[in-house]
């Protein structure tokens, strides 16, 4: 099944690899959470400015949850999906009132903060906490759809379960933070939705789909 081939391999390559981005310089949760929720819908090279921004407005969750709501939309505008922006307010606001302004590293907790579904929860846990927690979205799916041939609809509930799953075994011990950014990372540059570049993937060897040769019919995505 190629399962340690796999992890050992992706995170010698994420080693040499890894973009120098703003939220990878620190491990604080705070930074981790603001970035993937930027990230959601918008891409990399639009976020880095706002992301910049932002920490420089609010640099703590108790600045974030002080601030007037107009202030935090302002410093969000251009980014659109302005819910993100109320629902980050509204989950800082809950991490001074319930956890005294320290973010929260539980299942549970995480996920019960507003705003924060399975993705962003196991991105925090995993990335800010080095937790083994499954960030699974839809490069993620990508990924692990051609390398273990998974020819199931992402869009079904029970596909992205089991993805998640999958991912808990993959997870080295203690390097949940960088498996999770070397999967997004190895999506993002590499296994890209058309023409991904096999050539130069670091776990191209055992990779299910390019031995098919069906790593551009991957994932299988119904509905839309
Ligand atoms: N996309 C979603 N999360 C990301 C991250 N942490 N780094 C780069 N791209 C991402």
């Amino acid at each position: 099944e190629h399962k340690q081939y796999f992890s050992h391999e992706l995170l010698d390559w994420y080693e040499i690899n890894k973009r120098d981005l703003p939220w990878r310089r620190h491990r604080d949760p705070y930074y981790i959470w603001v970035s993937e929720i930027m990230l959601q819908q918008t891409r990399v090279d639009t976020v880095i400015p706002y992301f910049h921004r932002f920490i420089e407005r609010f640099p703590t969750i108790q600045s974030l949850a002080d601030a007037p709501e107009d202030d935090v939309l302002k410093c969000w505008e251009g980014l659109g999906y302005y819910s993100r922006a109320r629902n980050l307010q509204a989950a800082a606001r809950q991490v001074t009132e319930q956890y005294g302004g320290v973010m929260p590293s539980g299942k549970d907790e995480v996920s019960g903060l507003k705003g924060i579904g399975p993705y962003t929860s196991g991105a925090i846990r995993s990335i800010a906490f080095n937790i083994p927690a499954a960030a699974v979205d839809g490069n993620v799916m990508r990924v692990l759809s051609r390398y273990f041939l998974i020819e199931e609809d992402i869009m079904k509930v029970k596909t992205r379960t089991k993805m998640e799953d999958l991912v808990l075994t993959l997870v080295p011990d203690g390097r949940a933070s960088d498996f999770t950014q070397a999967l997004m990372e190895l999506g993002a540059l590499i296994c890209t939705p058309k023409s991904p570049k096999c050539l130069v993937c670091p776990v191209m060897e055992h990779c299910s789909a390019r031995l098919e040769g069906k790593e551009e019919s991957l994932p299988i995505k119904t509905k839309a």
